[in-house]
């Protein structure tokens, strides 16, 4: 395999961007220095605790034709494929759905689509339960939840909705209609999934939600959607080989992509990172690095125990839609943010601009042109704007989107968000600011257990209506 991506940071230097914000090259040495540190610390820990991430594209045959040939069968008998599941469970078969599916799967008649259609549920409100529960076949639909502690609120709710249809309209068949997805060992779901007898793929113990892209997590669905996920699982060992060579951000992408963010925003004010893929099936791709990069990096406390409170917030853009929508403030606004865009060589298709408009120079000079050079030109034309203007950005370049270019971008992604905990020295693996809200809501729907945080809640100081308009 060859290099499907190519990690540009020309635009982060002070030579296009401006002294004021711009690395010197004095700047990158000095980088080069902490980099070597920061890759050391990660190789110390990679495949150990909730690393093991890092050694999932090593070859798992036998898992590999185990998902293949359990995804088969879906293709050929079922529907619908929804994934019932939330943050890292939803994001990555998302991700990889939208990146290399076709964007209108779902209303291609079966003959083009040649797998099921697919739906990936990641919300508890309930008009849109009702709404997929109005639109599926449940004779034909497999129900995959996708959860690693087994036990998060949301998706054991969808999943006991669903079960209960499906054991009122199946009777004793209705455990054919799901596959479940989670750890070995902890929590509800796999109790459940063994006294009922379900499919189950196992999540690695070392593998969180936002890190599992590349395990049955995103695996089976991909399978399901005829993506080649051995094409898929090489393209991530590719990129982790390239990274694994090097200590140096001028031989590893990832690393180089880690420290010039990380240097960003803990010493010039960059406290946004913009993801900005010039491509709409990239959109959902945007989402999974920010989840990514936002629960990873956020953290109160750093490894030592010191308080930090680091982080950079990710924002997803999509070009060239949020030109006309966000392009302004990031030209012109704060100067606080990074800008990644990811761009696409070659599109899957190409569409020309007939002609017909000579006498209106304003639109006619589009004709000839294919939009494949309409977006390139554009996304050119926003990278010179914005450097003009002194605003940091960087481009990942893609050939195009295929499951090889997919697998080296999560890994790519994977590893900047590895090497900037270890710049950081936090722990970028946990999400403890994730359990003040969970434990706050077990505590309102009276979970046992949870009865002091219910009185903590209750003691809160009430809200003043005078602070409430329109009542
Ligand atoms: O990255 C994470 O760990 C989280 O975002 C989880 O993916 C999310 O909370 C869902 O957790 P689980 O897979 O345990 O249901």
């Amino acid at each position: 395999m060859d290099s499907k991506l190519k990690f540009d940071f020309n635009n982060m230097m002070s030579q296009y961007v401006g002294e004021k914000d711009g690395f010197t090259v004095h700047d990158l040495e000095k980088l080069d220095v902490l980099a070597d540190e920061a890759a050391k610390a990660f190789s110390a820990i990679r495949g150990q605790g909730m690393t093991e991430w890092s050694i999932l594209p090593e070859p798992k045959c036998e898992l590999v034709s185990e998902i293949k040939q359990t995804a088969k069968e879906i293709r050929n008998d079922c529907d619908a494929f929804v994934v019932l599941g939330i943050g890292g469970s939803a994001l990555g078969p998302y991700a990889l759905f939208q990146a290399l599916s076709h964007l209108r799967h779902n209303e291609l008649p079966r003959s083009r689509r040649k797998a099921p259609k697919f739906y990936v549920e990641d919300n508890v409100d309930p008009e849109r339960m009702q709404a997929l529960l109005d639109v599926l076949n449940l004779e034909k639909t497999i129900f995959n939840v996708i959860t690693k502690s087994g036990s998060t609120s949301e998706t054991m709710s969808q999943f006991i909705i669903i079960y209960d249809l499906l054991k009122k309209t199946f009777g004793p068949n209705a455990a054919e209609h799901i596959i479940a997805t989670t750890d070995a060992d902890n929590g509800s779901l796999i109790q459940i999934a063994k006294e009922e007898g379900l499919t189950t793929f196992l999540i690695p113990k070392g593998v969180g939600g936002r890190f599992s892209i590349i395990s049955p997590v995103g695996l089976l669905p991909a399978a399901v959607l005829g993506i080649d996920i051995s094409a898929f699982l090489s393209g991530a060992r590719y990129m982790d080989t390239i990274c694994k060579r090097s200590n140096s951000i001028y031989q590893n992408p990832a690393l180089a992509a880690a420290v010039l963010q990380y240097d960003s925003f803990t010493n010039r004010g960059k406290n946004i990172s913009v993801m900005m893929p010039y491509a709409d099936g990239l959109k959902t791709m945007a989402d999974w690095y920010c989840q990514l990069w936002g629960e990873s990096l956020g953290k109160a406390v750093n490894k030592a125990g010191e308080k930090v409170a680091c982080g950079q917030t990710p924002v997803k853009a999509l070009g060239v839609t949020d030109q006309h929508s966000q392009i302004q403030l990031y030209v012109e606004g704060p100067k606080d943010k990074v800008v990644t865009f990811i761009a696409v060589e070659k599109y899957k298709t190409q569409i020309t601009i007939p002609g017909g408009y000579d006498d209106m120079p304003a639109i006619s000079f589009l004709s000839g042109h294919t939009l494949n050079e309409l977006i390139s030109s554009e996304l050119l034309a926003t990278e010179y704007a914005l450097t003009k203007n002194g605003v940091l950005n960087n481009k990942i370049v893609l050939s195009s989107l295929t499951a090889e270019s997919m697998g080296q971008l999560v890994m790519f992604f994977m590893l900047q968000t590895a090497y900037a905990g270890e710049l950081l020295k936090i722990d970028a693996y946990n999400q403890p600011g994730v359990e003040e809200g969970k434990n706050a809501t077990y505590a309102l729907l009276g979970r046992p257990g949870y009865d002091a945080k219910a009185q903590e809640i209750n003691s809160w100081p009430k809200k003043n209506s005078r602070y409430i308009l329109g009542t």
